[in-house]
């Protein structure tokens, strides 16, 4: 199948291309590169050995969205491409809605336009806010806590609109948990900007010596170490979810919503001891105060995935400890 990746030269994106190109897909990826570089895509072309079309395409530029589906035949799309970061939310909500929400919009009606109606969507845990209701379910209500998590429920709610218009839609919705780690060559990872929002990247830029030391954002949370729990899943396990996915659409779904994550909570503590044991390496730390809007503990019930798409995690908390390090290794400055 030939499908187009939008935000595809991104952390996530990249994966699943890799995915997709070893599944034997044709890949055509526009990004408009606000938050990744396109070295990402020659690594992938590399570790493949298959070529990607590349376009640097913004999708707020309708115009050159319209003619990319006017010069290519393209049978379903996976939609990645989105800005990311909650505390940037805050800041500057517009931006967030004028690029996730209006930027979204114009693929779908593009979509629309050139009757090309089979999408997965990237979606995320964040839609859950602040609940404790363990273990996550898709059926759980819905709240968000800031201007992205909002964007992530706005574009779902459209889309359920969107199906109920028209049936010919086939619609699948990944809620992503905490994606981590590396592909395993170390050619193609995480590369934040700045200083990282992330716990794996923030312990590898300290592990490498360009951070003093991680703070823990609170030890008194109601888990077994009191630091707060998260459902990690390593990146390429989350990458092969999208394979399982573009699989399903074939069957007809219909709108439908999956959990992706491991099912199991690790603490910012095991994190840290897993990544101290499996690279044989000290991390310094201290503890802080608690983080506003921080929950004790966030997990999937993985079962729906399983169950419909076929998928499960298989890599583990080692691995993500192992993949994170090797990457940062390799790539000190990321794909600079
Ligand atoms: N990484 C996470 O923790 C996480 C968790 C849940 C959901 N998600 C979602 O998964 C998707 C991918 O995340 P990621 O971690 O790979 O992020 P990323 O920033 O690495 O990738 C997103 C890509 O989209 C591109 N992009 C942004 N706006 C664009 C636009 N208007 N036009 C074209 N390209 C644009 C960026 O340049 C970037 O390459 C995002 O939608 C994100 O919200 C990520």
């Amino acid at each position: 199948m030939r499908i187009l990746v939008t935000g595809g030269a991104g952390y996530i994106g990249s994966h699943a291309c890799v995915e997709l190109l070893e599944s034997g897909h044709e890949v055509i990826v526009i990004d408009n590169l606000s938050n990744s570089k396109e070295m990402s895509l020659s690594r992938v072309k590399e570790i493949t050995g298959h070529d990607i079309k590349f376009y640097t395409l913004d999708l707020l530029d309708k115009v050159k969205l319209n003619q990319l589906f006017s010069d290519h035949s393209i049978d379903s799309v996976i939609h990645f491409a989105g800005l990311k970061s909650v505390a940037e939310s805050i800041v500057n909500p517009l931006a967030y809605y004028r690029n996730n929400v209006s930027g979204s919009v114009n693929l779908f009606d593009v979509m629309t336009k050139h009757n090309v109606k089979n999408l997965v969507f990237s979606s995320s845990a964040t839609v859950y806010g602040l609940t404790d209701s363990l273990p996550l379910k898709e059926n759980c209500p819905l709240s968000a806590e800031n201007p992205y998590g909002r964007t992530k429920i706005m574009i779902e709610e459209i889309l359920r609109d969107l199906h109920d218009s028209d049936n010919a839609w086939n619609i699948i919705s990944l809620r992503y948990f905490n994606p981590v780690g590396a592909h395993a060559s170390g050619r193609i990872g995480e590369d934040p900007s700045g200083i990282p929002n992330n716990l794996l990247p923030y312990i590898s830029q300290v592990a490498i010596g360009k951070l003093k030391q991680l703070t823990v954002y609170g030890n008194d949370y109601a888990t077994h170490d009191g630091t707060c729990i998260r459902d990690y899943v390593h990146v390429v396990d989350l990458a092969k979810g999208h394979i399982s996915a573009i699989e399903k659409l074939d069957s007809h779904p219909g709108l439908v919503i999956y959990n992706l994550g491991t099912g199991n909570g690790y603490s910012v503590m095991d994190m840290l001891g897993s990544f101290e044991r499996a690279n044989n390496i000290a991390i310094p730390y201290t503890i802080g105060p608690r983080r506003p809007g921080d929950i004790d503990a966030s997990y999937t019930d993985p079962g729906l995935a399983m169950s419909e798409l076929g998928w499960q995690a298989n890599l583990g908390i080692e691995d993500f400890c192992r993949d994170a390090w090797r990457w940062q290794q390799d790539n000190p400055n990321g794909y600079e």
